[in-house]
Order: C-alpha cells, then structure tokens, then sequence
C-alpha cells in the first residue's frame, strides 16, 4: 500500500545494449510528515510544506495533505477552503472540523468523523498571510482580493500537482464553507478558463456566502425564529435597520446610530454565550472568557470538544508540531486562525457568487450546496432561497425529490436533486459542526 501510493518519478538512464539505472526519486519526499508530535498511529501518508505561487515576491501557500484511510490510490482529490476571508483551513478545517486528529492537551486524538475516510484531502493556507502561508514582500497584504486569490490558488494547484502527479488524473472536488461560497466556485471557474488538465467533477460549499443581501438578511429572521432575539428586536430589523444593512455599515466601519443601537439591542438578547456559527453548541468558556459560567454539570458528556479551536491554537504555536509539518513563520510571531496581517479588501463579499454556480452548472461541473441549520451567520433560509431561484433560472428539473437522509438508522437531515445534464443538489443538515469559519 505504501509503495503505491508513493509519488515516484521514475527516469531510467539506459546503456545501449546492457543494463538499466534506475533512480527513484520523489519531488514530494521531503514534504513528508514522518509523524506529528502526539499522534496515535496511523497506516495513511500525510505531508505539509510550502508551494510557491510567484518565485519572484517570495510568495509561498502552505498546504496540509492527508491521503485517505484505505486505498487511496482508488479514492478522489479533495481541495479543502475555509473562508473568513482570512481563516485557516489547517486550523479549522483539518484540526477543528474533519481532518484525522484533534488536539486534546498534548496529544491528538483520533477523528471517527474524518473525511480522509472517503478521500484525499488536501487542506491549503490560503490566501497568502493566512496560517502559515506567506509574502516575503508584506506590501502584498494590503488589498488582496477574490480574484488574487483565485490565481494564486491556481498557480498553487499547478505547482502541486507537478510534485504529486500521480494525482494529477484524479478524479478532482473543490470543498469549502462560509466564505469558501467565494474561493471555490471562482477557482473552479478559473480552472475552467484556464483549460487546465485537472480532473475536475465538482464542488461541495457549506453555509456559502452566495449573495450578500439574501444571505446576511436572513439573518435577522434566524434569530428571531430561534428565540435569541426578542419580538421588538425583531420588528426593528424589519421596520428599522435591517441585518444586511448593519452588516455592510459594520465592515465598513460607518454604523449609523440608528443601525447601532439596533445592533447593540441584539447583541445584548443573545448574550456571548453563544456560538454563531452553532447557536445550539455549548461554548468554550476559555474563550469568552469567563470562569463562573460553568454550564450545567448534569449535561451528557458532551462528543463534540467546544474548545478544539483553543486546543488547536496551543498545538500549531509548538515549535516541534510546526518543526514536524515543515512549518515557518515568516513575518509572524505566531500562527492564527485568522490572520493578523492580511487586508482582504471586504468590498468583495459584495460579489454575487450565485451566477458562478450557474455558469458552472452549465459547464457539467456537479455543484453541492449543503447547510448545517443550526447556523446563524449564513442560514440555510437565504441559502435555499438563493439556490432555488438559480435552479429556476436555469431550469433544472427536480431528479431526487426533497427527502430525509440517514446517517446509521437515525435522520441526518434532508436532501434534494435537481439536473439538467449536470446535477444541483442541496442537503441541509440539523447538524453542523463548531467554528465555522
Ligand atoms: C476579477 O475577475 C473578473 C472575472 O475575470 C473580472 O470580471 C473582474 O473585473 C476582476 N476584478 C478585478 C478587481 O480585477
Ligand atoms: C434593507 O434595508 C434597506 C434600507 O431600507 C433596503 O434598501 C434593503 O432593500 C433592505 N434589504 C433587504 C435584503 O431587505
Ligand atoms: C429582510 O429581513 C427582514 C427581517 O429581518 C424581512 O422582513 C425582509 O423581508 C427581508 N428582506 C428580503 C428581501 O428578504
Ligand atoms: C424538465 O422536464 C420537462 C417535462 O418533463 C421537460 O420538457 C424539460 O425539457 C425538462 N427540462 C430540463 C432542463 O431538463
């Protein structure tokens, strides 16, 4: 299994007519995690390094690849993308969500939920300036945009794909969530254009920021109809200021008094014991920073680690945990999960991403949208009214009508298709996990 799934360059130096030399090399060897500090045994390969983007600025992405648990030379390529913009796909996606392990103290447990179970997963740093990705040349940070991104994750994919060509056939995904509803479909748009050899069948985005209005509207009746908000709070989002308006004030720094006051009267409701991105979940008191809010000991153990960002944190600032990835700070003292030093320009969360999915759709790319209904910050209420108008728009006809799915003998949450020749398809689930970012 090992030796298979090796990504080996084979040259053969010939004599005329005697013997064969052959040298075995690996562009990807050094790249190589022999193990990382705490980790239980493993029978799967895993590598971090860096892949230059532009040799000339000194700009690097870092990546995190796990191969799958079993066979995985049978199993598909999965490109992973947290959003923020500015969050860590290492730090989030493959410690705090679905990767192998998660940092419990000084050790990493096991994932029963890991998604290098079914594929190849490949968590990458981007853009530059997030985790341990950077740019020698700090004036890069100052206004990177959607489309900088898009071309240096292609620029990325490229370079990758030359040290681990064994993949470069392979059946290809992009997945990503939150703002990853704008890396994934504009890169796979760009692979497109670019009419690069990749192997590309699809993308899979979960609570994806697809239109601005639609999405951070939806907002303020999710809060509502989750009880976190009262019934006055609620008629002044729908009379007043409404959440898509403070949204846009707030990122740009010009709240109006009025906005404010009924942003503050919100955010006083809800309280900061809860976890927006999972408003059900209990909360890392670490985190918000209070010590006399334990919650109710009478609760069940609880699966799910709410402090595994915290854990992760202390696990990626190690100096023998990045020492084992083939990690460097540069220009950083520390990593985050979200970074300190980049300036996305936020005027981009503007850009519809919806008309992307069409386009793709139309280009026989397969497209996942999938929710986790217990999150506020893009609820699966705009979410499903945004793809649903898109279906419309181009349409699709429903091919597997709107139905439960399971996970084991319990509901997982529903699911539905709609196709042309391509398939549109969205699942919402009741559950979804911590930190999304
Ligand atoms: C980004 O790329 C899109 C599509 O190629 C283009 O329409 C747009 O003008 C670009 N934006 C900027 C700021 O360069
Ligand atoms: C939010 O309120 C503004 C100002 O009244 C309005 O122009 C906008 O259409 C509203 N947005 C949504 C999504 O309802
Ligand atoms: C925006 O949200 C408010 C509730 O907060 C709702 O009354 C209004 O209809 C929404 N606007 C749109 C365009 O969906
Ligand atoms: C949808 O179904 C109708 C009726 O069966 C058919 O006429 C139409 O071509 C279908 N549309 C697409 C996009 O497949």
């Amino acid at each position: 299994m090992l030796t298979q799934a090796w990504p080996i360059m084979a040259a053969a130096i010939c004599g005329i007519q005697i013997s064969c030399l052959i040298t075995v090399e690996s562009l990807s060897e050094a790249d190589k995690i022999q193990t990382l500090p705490g980790q239980p045994q493993v029978s799967f390969q895993q590598f971090g390094g860096y892949i230059s983007v532009d040799e000339k600025q000194d700009r690097a992405l870092f990546y995190y690849f796990v191969e799958a648990e079993t066979d995985p030379a049978s199993k598909p390529l999965v490109l992973w993308l947290n959003g923020g913009p500015g969050c860590s796909s290492v730090g989030a996606g493959a410690f705090s969500e679905h990767g192998p392990f998660k940092p419990s103290g000084q050790i990493l447990l096991k994932n029963d939920y890991s998604w290098n179970k079914e594929a190849n997963i490949l968590y990458l740093e981007s853009p530059a300036g997030v985790g341990f990705s950077y740019s020698a040349d700090a004036s890069f940070y100052a206004g990177v945009d959607d489309n900088m991104t898009a071309r240096d994750n292609l620029a990325f994919l490229e370079n990758w794909f030359n040290k681990f060509p064994e993949y470069k056939n392979r059946d290809f995904f992009i997945a990503g969530e939150s703002y990853g509803g704008h890396y994934v479909p504009q890169l796979a748009q760009l692979i497109i254009q670019s009419k690069v050899q990749f192997n590309l069948k699809g993308i899979a985005i979960g609570n994806p920021l697809l239109e601005f209005n639609t999405d951070f509207n939806s907002t303020g009746e999710y809060y509502w109809s989750h009880g976190l908000v009262s019934d006055d709070t609620y008629e002044l989002f729908n009379n007043v200021c409404n959440y898509s308006q403070i949204r846009r004030q707030a990122q740009n720094n010009a709240l109006t008094p009025i906005c404010s006051r009924v942003f503050n009267q919100a955010s006083r409701e809800m309280s900061k014991f809860i976890n927006g991105y999972d408003v059900t979940l209990d909360v890392c008191l670490t985190t918000v920073g209070s010590q006399a809010q334990v919650l109710s000991q009478l609760q069940e153990t609880e699966k799910i680690d709410v402090c595994v960002e915290d854990e992760t944190f202390i696990y990626l600032n190690r100096e023998d945990v990045q020492k084992a990835f083939h990690a460097r700070l540069v220009g950083i003292t520390g990593w985050s999960v979200c970074s300190d030093v980049l300036h996305y320009d936020m005027q981009n969360l503007e850009i519809p991403t919806i008309p992307v999915l069409g386009s793709l759709v139309k280009s026989g790319i397969r497209v996942l949208v999938y929710s986790g209904d217990q999150d506020s910050v893009i609820p699966l209420t705009g979410t499903r009214k945004l793809v649903n108008g898109l279906a419309r728009e181009l349409g699709l006809n429903t091919t597997d009508p709107y139905r439960v799915w399971f996970e084991g003998s319990q509901v997982a949450g529903w699911t539905q298709g709609k196709a042309k020749t391509s398939l549109l398809s969205m699942v919402s689930s009741p559950y979804s996990s911590p930190g999304i970012r």
